[in-house]
């Protein structure tokens, strides 16, 4: 059609307008993603909201459940972003179209018992189509090492994208023994969704499962933390995100 542009060009402008639009780095302020090996720490302004509320102490349970559903589905936007698809054809009202599907075997979500059972929900609505499986681990208060007391997974995960559900990455011990559960099942990658972040957890993650490891390893938060307390709790973290979610048993 006269007068029309191609595809490529409206593209490239697209493209050129967002470059343009794109404000110039601020130095002062932390970077939009900053990558730690795979860690992707979420910078936007919603995200941000809905974890500044779930932080604040007089929170309650029911806001809190809401609020961490939402946060795992925006999170999961971006933890999916490289999940295995592969090419399927439709017929639209006017003409065929080429598109794609999520590609077999389907991903695998795991969340972490039992804190990580409320993120499930908000994981679901974005990959209704997964799996679910499931792993318990307790942690010692005294030594913060974390123990496996359930585990109901495929024996066999090759070719499958597994995403961890576990909302505080404190220590990285839990989800040191995960991944590791996971890969030595065949896992194709290993992608955790997790609240908050402490440096400790990135870094033993980082540790375990750094640049030579052989599967794509990426973490992916709402947000970075200062430190861990001696308790093992994230500062200034939200407190403890079994109990804020399911009350303290
Ligand atoms: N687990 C939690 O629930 N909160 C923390 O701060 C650390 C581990």
């Amino acid at each position: 059609m006269p007068g029309r542009a191609p595809r490529d060009v409206i593209l490239a402008m697209l493209r050129a307008r967002r470059d343009a639009d794109a404000p110039a780095p601020r130095p002062a302020r932390p970077p939009a993603t900053l990558r730690v090996m795979r860690t992707l720490v979420a910078d936007h302004p919603l995200i941000a909201h809905k974890l500044t509320v779930l932080r604040d102490a007089s929170t309650r349970t029911p806001v809190f459940r809401s609020l961490t559903d939402e946060l795992v589905t925006l999170l999961a936007y971006e933890a999916t972003r490289h999940v295995r698809v592969e090419p399927v054809s439709v017929r639209t009202p006017v003409a065929p179209a080429q598109g794609v599907k999520l590609a077999r075997p389907v991903p695998l979500v795991i969340p972490v018992l039992r804190a990580g059972i409320g993120m499930l929900d908000g994981m679901a609505r974005l990959l209704p189509k997964a799996d679910v499986g499931f792993v318990g681990l307790a942690r010692d208060e005294r030594t913060l090492v974390a123990a496996t007391y359930a585990t109901r997974l495929p024996a066999d995960l090759s070719g499958r994208d597994a995403f961890v559900l576990d909302p505080m990455l404190a220590t990285g011990g839990t989800l040191e023994t995960v991944f590791r559960l996971l890969a030595e099942r065949g896992a194709a990658s290993l992608t955790a969704i997790c609240l908050l972040a402490a440096p400790e957890g990135i870094a033993r993650v980082h540790a375990a499962f750094g640049d030579d490891y052989p599967l794509p390893v990426t973490v992916v938060t709402a947000g970075l933390d200062e430190r861990l307390d001696e308790r093992g709790y994230i500062v200034p973290g939200l407190g403890d995100a079994g109990d804020r979610l399911y009350g303290d048993l």
